[in-house]
């Protein structure tokens, strides 16, 4: 077994690799071979790309007679992003089958050492946003059905730092709208940085009530967004509700609101993830009908974790 830079040629095998992976996740979309190398030779969906402009960008593979068996990736963050701070290192993606437990724990080590030698601080592992956007940006984490990678993280010096549920609904009819408060307004957010980040904001909408900003819904429902499954699927990737605006039914407003868009443009599953520790988004989403699918863990190096 040898550990090495990933060339241009271990991406095909790697797709296979990653496809019959993928199988075993509940409701993972077809990832196309151009999708995967898209997102394993840069950042396909741009927002690791803005976050580590400048800082070395790494992926290895470890590589048993002749074909690659375990994947990771890794960047130092020169932007803070998430639970990313500036100057953290992250193991962004990480995969190998079960059985590859020698050649996926060196890796992880080495990938780790790596991060350390190009600067990178206090390395997390598997985190939200860091790694693939195939469908969302929960991809780079451990999920369920692939407990060994968890335990091998942890053999290789990782320890779990938390948890993103995810959560789907079918919808199979259009569900009915909730009227806002009287003289609020709805907008399309604006974008806080580039014309780029315009263009993923264009189904986000931030809800204004007496010159306030009281609540926010981001969603996607782009082919560039949520891959795979073009339009049909729906991903909410940030409701929010400012304190003082809590607990008068905006929150479920914005959500169902949100849905009732996403099923116009021809949505008819919506999807979701939230912190495994969020009850009270829970009871929410729970409520208007989403069931949970999926947990998947990101990591933290040893104590730190
Ligand atoms: C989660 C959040 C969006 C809910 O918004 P909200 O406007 O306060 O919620 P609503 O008034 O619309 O309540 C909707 C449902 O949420 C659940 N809920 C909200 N607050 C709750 C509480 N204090 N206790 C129990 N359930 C609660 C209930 O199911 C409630 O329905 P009900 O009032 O019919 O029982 C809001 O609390 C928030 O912004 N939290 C911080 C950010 C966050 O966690 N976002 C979710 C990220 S995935």
């Amino acid at each position: 077994m040898t550990i090495r830079a990933m060339k241009t040629s271990d991406i095909e095998p790697l797709h296979r690799l990653y496809s019959r992976l993928a199988a075993r996740i509940p409701n993972h979309p077809k990832v196309s071979l151009e999708q995967f190398a898209t997102e394993l030779k840069g950042f396909g969906t741009g927002r690791m790309e803005q976050r580590t402009a400048g800082a070395p960008r790494r992926a290895f593979v470890a590589v048993r007679t002749g074909l690659p068996v375990a994947f990771a990736s890794t960047a130092v963050c020169t932007e803070g992003f998430w639970e990313l701070a500036t100057g953290q290192g992250v193991l962004r993606f990480v995969f190998a089958p079960p059985g590859e437990q020698e050649a996926c724990v060196e890796l992880i080590r080495r990938a780790t050492a790596r991060i350390r030698a190009d600067g990178g601080e206090r390395p997390m592992a598997c985190v939200y946003g860091s790694g693939p956007g195939f469908h969302n940006w929960a991809c780079a984490m451990v999920p369920s059905a692939w407990p060994w990678i968890g335990h091998w993280l942890c053999m290789a010096g990782y320890a779990p730092a938390g948890s993103e549920i995810r959560m789907r609904r079918v919808l199979e009819k259009r569900p009915r709208p909730i009227a806002l408060p009287k003289g609020s307004e709805l907008r399309v957010a604006t974008a806080p940085e580039s014309d780029r980040v315009a263009e993923e904001f264009q189904h986000h909408r931030h809800l204004w009530i007496d010159g306030q900003e009281a609540a926010q819904c981001h969603n996607f429902y782009e082919e560039r967004f949520v891959r795979g499954r073009g339009k049909r699927m729906s991903y909410t990737e940030w409701l929010g509700v400012n304190e003082a605006f809590r607990g008068r039914g905006l929150g479920r407003a914005m959500l169902r609101n949100a849905v009732c868009r996403a099923y116009d443009e021809g949505c008819r599953v919506v999807t979701l993830t939230t912190d495994g520790c969020n009850f009270r988004a829970q009871a929410l989403y729970v409520s208007e009908g989403y069931a949970q699918t999926d947990t998947m863990w990101r990591f933290g190096w040893g104590e730190e974790g």
